[in-house]
Parts: structure tokens; C-alpha cells; sequence
């Protein structure tokens, strides 16, 4: 961050006297004004729901131009990381901010692997859960009790913890999310194999039985793993801010990404790919690609309170490019699996087809996001619906994990406290019970 060359004046109306703040430019991307001693100068707070105009840190970890459809790892555009890279590669990169050689692929890759196993008291903590418990509520609950488990790496302000949680985390989270999905179907847990890749690991866990060996299909394997590098890391969206946040109180990692996966599990945000399969299930049902039109008329009626799932986002304000990487794979797999005809996928190209031709959709610059057609490509390749977003949260932990490592190594960072604009009761006293 540097200071740019302009600095910004803040004049009001009522005569105060006008402040001078600084302003300063990233290497891409909007420049920021700083209004850190904004209130120490006027008594004001500045007033951003949502955080609409808000830049919350400085990161040099992932970069979006929501106009130019534009997404960097590390200054690494995702098209050539889904295409030239796997997950761990990725999760190196935001990790330590390069990519690794040979030696430090290596390295890291054997230093993941001999962490994927949990311990095994997990297994009778899982199974406090009812089987038909939602993944994400036993996902919050199991990512939450690691700390229990791991005492050894909870001090967030040691860099050795902060490295040893994030491996086991990364290592772990597939393993949990097997285990979430192996207890609601009512089958035993399978361990996992050191000789597979992280992917071909994680499908055997989930596919695997003990009663026949499991051998990966290379193009799902493939598809599962470009799911992860999609998902990886999206700069400050809600979940990660969530992290950010509850590690700014010191909270042990484990905890943080905890909350980070309670966030995520909401339809607006991580969520949404198990909505949109769900919506296209729903049009399916009700007389399918004729019946679009309908649907779009019910999605730009305000009061009808459906929106159209895994379309539209905050900052992708031109194609998601995620999305056109998820489309090239769901035509992968469903080629693979013998799957072409299958009536979902003709119907979402035909629902976004007329949505990207609707003056609706086209004003408000709403194009489909990564999860329009990773819901598609998951349910292909057996992932329940269900189970969706704790896939996203596996793909994701490893973003909080850096984002979080960044903010508690950045010696500026403070305790997030947001503040208030106050518009409740006035000073009042309590009356007698007899005269309220
Ligand atoms: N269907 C219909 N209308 C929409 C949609 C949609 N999916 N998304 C936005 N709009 C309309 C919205 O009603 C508003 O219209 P108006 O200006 O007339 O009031 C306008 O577009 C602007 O929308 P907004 O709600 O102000 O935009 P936002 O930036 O606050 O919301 C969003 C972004 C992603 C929450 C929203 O587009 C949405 O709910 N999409 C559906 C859920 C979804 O697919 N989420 C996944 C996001 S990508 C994965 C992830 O990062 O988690």
C-alpha cells in the first residue's frame, strides 16, 4: 500500500471545518481513502451496511476486477491455475504467496497427506449427531471441536500453531467431510490412503466400502479437484470476513474457520449451490425447459421472494469466470459418465440463455456465478445435494486460513470492532410494573 499522490477533503455543509484524509493506491484496484482518525477529527462514524464501499484490511492475497471477470490467486489468473495446477499447488500459493518447486511440492504435498487421518475420538463425537443432521450443522460442529483435539497448535499468536493448524486443516477437512457423509448414509467410516492424491483420497473416502477396493476415475478426479481450485479463496466475501473477524479476538484457528463455515452455510453466499439444484429440480418437476418463462416471471416479481440461484453476485458485475471453467467441466464429466442428455444441465443452459437475454437480468448486470453449474457436476459425479456446501467449506478452508495467517501476522491488525449509527430509545427510566 503507498500513498497516492491525491488526498481526499471531506467538507460539510453545516460550516465544520473541513478534514484532509489520506489516500492510497494498491498495486490493482480501486484506491482507498483512509478514514482511520476520521471520528478522532469529526466525531463521526462512517455509515456502510453491508460493506458497499469498504475495503476491511489490506490483503495480497486475491484480487477480483468484478468488471473485467477477472480472478488472481497471488496475481495467478484462475484460468491457468484450474488448467496448469492442482488443489495443493493452490492452497501453497495462498499459503506462502508462490508457487511451489519441485521440492517444495514434494515436501508439502507428503506434509498434508500424513495429517489426513483425525483423531479417533471424532468418530463418537460424530456420533452424537441424528443421521439426518444437515452436513453443515455437523460440519460447524466437528471443524469447532478440532480445538478441542489439537491443543498443540491453538495459539494463533505463534507462527509454528499457525502452521501446523493450517496444515491440519487442510489435511483434515476432507476426511470430516467423508466421515460427515458415510455416517448419514449408515455406512462405516473408510481411512484415508496415503498412496492417493488429496482428491483421489478424498473420492475413495466417500465412495469407498470396505467390502471392494475403490479406484478414482481420473476425469472426476480432476473435476472434484478444479471444484477446489474455484472455490479456494474470494478475497473479503462474507465467510471470510466472518473468519477474519472472529480471529481478531485471538480465537484459536480452529475456531475461527468454525465460524467461517456456519457463514457460509447460508443461501445467499456458500449455500447456493445446493439452492440452485434444488430450483432446477423444482422446474424440472413443474414441466421443465417450457416452463421457464414462467419462472422468470415469478424471479422479477419482488413480492414472489424467489431469486434465481447461482445467478448474480457483489463484485462479479460481468461473467463469473469461475462459471466458465464449472461449464467446461460439467461438460467433462457428464461426457464422461455417458451423461450428455442429462434434462438438468439442457435445462440450466436454457434457463441461463433466456436470463442473459432478459432486460431484467442484463440492466442489473446479473450473469451466472461458480455455483450455477457446480451443482450439476457434483450430483453427477454422486455428491448428495445435501453435502455441496461442505464441499465448498473444504474447497474454502484453506482462503480463511491464509487470509486469517495474514491478518494476525499484519502488525497493524486490531480486535474488529465495527460501530453504529444508534437510532433506538433515548436515556429512559424504568416505571413501576403497575404503570407500563
Ligand atoms: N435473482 C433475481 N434478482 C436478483 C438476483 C437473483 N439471483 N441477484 C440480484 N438480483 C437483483 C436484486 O433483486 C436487485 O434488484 P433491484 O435493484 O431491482 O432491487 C439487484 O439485482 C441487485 O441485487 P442485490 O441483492 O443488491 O445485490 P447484492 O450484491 O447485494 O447480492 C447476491 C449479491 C449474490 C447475494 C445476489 O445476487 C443473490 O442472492 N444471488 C443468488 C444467490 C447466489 O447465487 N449466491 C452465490 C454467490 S457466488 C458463491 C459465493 O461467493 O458464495
Amino acid at each position: 500500500m503507498k500513498l497516492a499522490d491525491t488526498k481526499a477533503t471531506l467538507s460539510f455543509s453545516s460550516g465544520s471545518p473541513s478534514v484532509e484524509l489520506p489516500v492510497y493506491s494498491g498495486t490493482v484496484g480501486p484506491q482507498v481513502i483512509d478514514i482511520r482518525k476520521l471520528y478522532a477529527q469529526t466525531g463521526m462514524f462512517t455509515y456502510d451496511p453491508g460493506f458497499l464501499s469498504t475495503a476491511a484490511c489490506q490483503s495480497s492475497i486475491t484480487y477480483i476486477d468484478g468488471d473485467k471477470g477477472e480472478l488472481l490467486y497471488r496475481g495467478y489468473p484462475i484460468e491457468q491455475l484450474a488448467t496448469q495446477c492442482d488443489f495443493l499447488d493452490t492452497c501453497y500459493l495462498l499459503l506462502y504467496g508462490e508457487l511451489p518447486n519441485a521440492e517444495q511440492k514434494q515436501k508439502f504435498d507428503r506434509n498434508v497427506t500424513i495429517h489426513t487421518m483425525v483423531n479417533e475420538q471424532m468418530q463418537f463425537f460424530l456420533r452424537g449427531f441424528r443421521r439426518d443432521a444437515h452436513p453443515m450443522a455437523v460440519m460447524t460442529g466437528l471443524v469447532g471441536a478440532l480445538s478441542a483435539f489439537y491443543h498443540d497448535s491453538t495459539d494463533i499468536n505463534n507462527p509454528e500453531h499457525r502452521e501446523i493448524s493450517a496444515i491440519r486443516l487442510i489435511a483434515k477437512m476432507p476426511t470430516l467431510v467423508a466421515m460427515a457423509y458415510k455416517y448419514s448414509a449408515g455406512q462405516p467410516y473408510i481411512y484415508p490412503k496415503n498412496s492417493l492424491s488429496y482428491t483421489g483420497n478424498f473420492m475413495r473416502m466417500m465412495f469407498g466400502t470396505p467390502c471392494e477396493e475403490y479406484e478414482p476415475n481420473d476425469v472426476l478426479v480432476r473435476a472434484m479437484d478444479r471444484i477446489f481450485i474455484l472455490h479456494a479463496d474470494h478475497e473479503q466475501n462474507a465467510s471470510t470476513s466472518t473468519v477474519r473477524l472472529c480471529g481478531s479476538s485471538g480465537t484459536n484457528p480452529f475456531a475461527a474457520i468454525a465460524a467461517g463455515v456456519a457463514c457460509l452455510w447460508g443461501p445467499a453466499h456458500g449455500g447456493a449451490n445446493e439452492a440452485a439444484l434444488n430450483m432446477l429440480h423444482e422446474i424440472q418437476k413443474n414441466g421443465g425447459v417450457d416452463k421457464i418463462g414462467e419462472f422468470i416471471k415469478q424471479v422479477k416479481d419482488k413480492n414472489s421472494g424467489i431469486k434465481l440461484m447461482g445467478f448474480g453476485h457483489r463484485v462479479y458485475k460481468n461473467y463469473d469466470p469461475r462459471a466458465k471453467l464449472m461449464q467446461e467441466t460439467c461438460k467433462e464429466v457428464l461426457g464422461e459418465l455417458g451423461l450428455e442428455n442429462d434434462p438438468l444441465f439442457k435445462l440450466a443452459m436454457a434457463l441461463e440463455k433466456i436470463a442473459l437475454e432478459d432486460e431484467y437480468f442484463v440492466s442489473r448486470k446479473l450473469y451466472p456465478n461458480v455455483d450455477f453449474y457446480s451443482g450439476i457436476v457434483q450430483r453427477a459425479i454422486g455428491i448428495p445435494v445435501s453435502l455441496f456446501t461442505a464441499i465448498f467449506a473444504l474447497a474454502r478452508t484453506v482462503g480463511w486460513i491464509a487470509q486469517l495467517n495474514e491478518m494476525i501476522s499484519d502488525p497493524e491488525y486490531k480486535i474488529g470492532r465495527p460501530r453504529q449509527l444508534y437510532d433506538g430509545a433515548t436515556r429512559r427510566d424504568i416505571k413501576p410494573i403497575a404503570q407500563r
